[in-house]
């Protein structure tokens, strides 16, 4: 498959084309990209808020049950207070890792035992529930809980304060670790992103590429609306280009009918021309006069079959974009032709000799372009051939074509012209005294084009020319 963002007919270039520098695409791929690397970043933030709220309240309920097991190892004897620190309390509060443990027991506002530096919490504890803050000791950054206890002392019901605090560098440890994994997320998010952005844009407009390789591929003459399903965002814009088509065919088929109507208002004078160089020929005596009137009815004969050929043109360029399909018998059609252009080959004594198989070879098409489009092959072959010669015409079947072969023993044509006789008025080096306008296998090639068939002009084995036309069978 080739890489649509890069192929020579490829949209972007297209794009780039009518000036809009394949924005589109790119402008896509930076939006999924924003979108991404935000989308990440935001991942990154939240684990990282989630993971530090986490380790704070891991080491909040550590430091809670540390302070209260704390605050049960104080025993007051009469006057006598007596803090046992139970061991619980350091091997709790290790569980977070190396960190350093600090405490403090206040007593009517006085430090009893402990860090006398530890600050406490800005409101007093009450109802034996601890309270967390932060706060600094010695220049390190702690977690604290406080909570008040109140006991029987000196013979009096008396608050006690506690307040444990740990450093933060287990949660800090803990947080970083986290935090690396979401950078690494985050980061694999956005790598992933970008091809997955790529393939999007290009899901995006692959229907836009899809529409234009269709209207591309077209032939020059194939005016048909543009037919490809599209999501609805596209609709407006195959409207607008098939409305634009539409005018063009309009415009196209008024200059074809001007162009058919001038050429026949042509011919009709014409006629007259001749019929009247014919009785002036016919009358005049002077033997330099006789040539020169020939000389001017072969002129007006040539004149009156290109307008013949120009009205033909006109015809197939008009119907070869409208689809009027339908089953042709070419066998039929064949049968009817020959039969037209049999008086033609008579006066030039040609034999046509005419094979086709017994049953019916049937083609879909529109019958008067197939017709006129064999009617030009023919008529070739019978205006190159030389006196006395045959014309074989073969109709066939293989596989699902159908093939009509046109072969002559004529003048042939040059290697060097085979490949240049489609375009109007294009005719051979061969042609000496033939008339002739040019037109027919431009008609030949049209009408191939739009009934999806093929022709070809080769040079004939022992001399001549042979033409193929091939269709699809209906
Ligand atoms: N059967 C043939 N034998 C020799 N030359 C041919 C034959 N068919 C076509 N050609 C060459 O192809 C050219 C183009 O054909 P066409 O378009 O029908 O124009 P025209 O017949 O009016 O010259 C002719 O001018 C001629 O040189
Ligand atoms: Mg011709």
């Amino acid at each position: 498959m080739t890489d649509p963002a890069r192929g020579p007919g490829s949209l972007p270039r297209r794009l780039a084309a009518v000036g809009l520098g394949g924005s589109l695409q790119r402008k896509l791929i930076w939006q999924f990209l924003a979108a991404a690397a935000l989308a990440a970043v935001t991942l990154f933030l939240a684990i990282r808020v989630t993971a530090d709220r986490a380790a704070e309240a891991a080491q909040d309920s550590v430091l809670a049950a540390a302070t209260l097991a704390l605050s049960e190892g104080l025993l007051a004897e009469d006057d006598e207070l007596d803090l046992d620190l139970p061991p619980t309390v350091l091997s709790m509060l290790s569980a977070m890792g190396e960190d350093q443990v600090f405490y403090r027991v206040v007593l009517q506002g006085r430090t009893v035992t402990g860090y006398e530096n530890l600050a406490l919490p800005a409101a007093i504890p009450t109802g034996g529930e601890p309270v967390f803050y932060k706060t600094s000791l010695n220049g390190t950054p702690v977690r604290a809980a406080s909570l008040t206890r109140t006991i029987l002392f000196d013979g009096a019901q008396t608050d006690v304060q506690f307040a444990l605090a740990q450093t933060r560098h287990g949660q800090a440890a803990i947080a970083d670790a986290i935090a690396r994994r979401a950078g690494f997320l985050g980061i694999g998010f956005f790598v992933l992103a970008v091809p997955m952005s790529l393939l999007a844009a290009r899901a995006i407009l692959g229907p836009i590429g899809q529409v234009a390789d269709g209207v591309s591929r077209r032939g020059p003459q194939d005016l048909r609306p543009v037919a490809e399903r599209v999501p609805p965002e596209l609709a407006p814009f195959i409207a607008a280009l098939n409305g634009f088509i539409r005018r063009l065919r309009l415009a196209h088929s008024r200059t074809e009918t001007f162009i058919a109507e001038a050429a026949h208002h042509i011919r009709t004078p014409l006629s007259a021309i001749r019929a009247e160089a014919e009785v002036a020929l016919h009358e005049a005596g002077d033997d330099n006069i006789r040539t020169r009137l020939r000389r001017v009815i072969r002129s007006a004969e040539e004149c009156s079959r290109s307008a013949s050929q120009l009205m033909d043109h006109a015809l197939v360029m008009s119907r070869s974009d409208r689809e009027v399909r339908g089953p042709v018998e070419l066998g039929a059609l064949l049968d009817g032709l020959i039969a037209s252009m049999r008086p033609t080959a008579d006066l030039r004594e040609l034999s046509l000799r005419w094979r086709r198989p017994d049953e019916p070879v049937v083609v879909l098409g529109d019958r008067l372009l197939l017709e006129t489009a064999l009617r030009n092959i023919l008529d070739n072959a019978i205006k190159y051939s030389n006196p006395d010669d045959a014309i074989d015409l073969l109709l066939e079947v293989s596989g699902r074509e159908a093939s009509v072969s046109v072969l002559d023993r004529g003048r042939g044509i040059a290697k060097a012209d085979l490949a240049s006789l489609a375009p109007r008025f294009q005719r051979g080096e061969n042609v000496r005294d033939i008339v002739g306008s040019g037109l027919g296998l431009t008609m030949v090639t049209e009408v191939s084009d739009s009934h999806d068939g093929r022709f070809r002009l080769e040079p004939r084995e022992g001399g001549g020319t042979c033409a193929h036309f091939s269709l699809p069978l209906a």
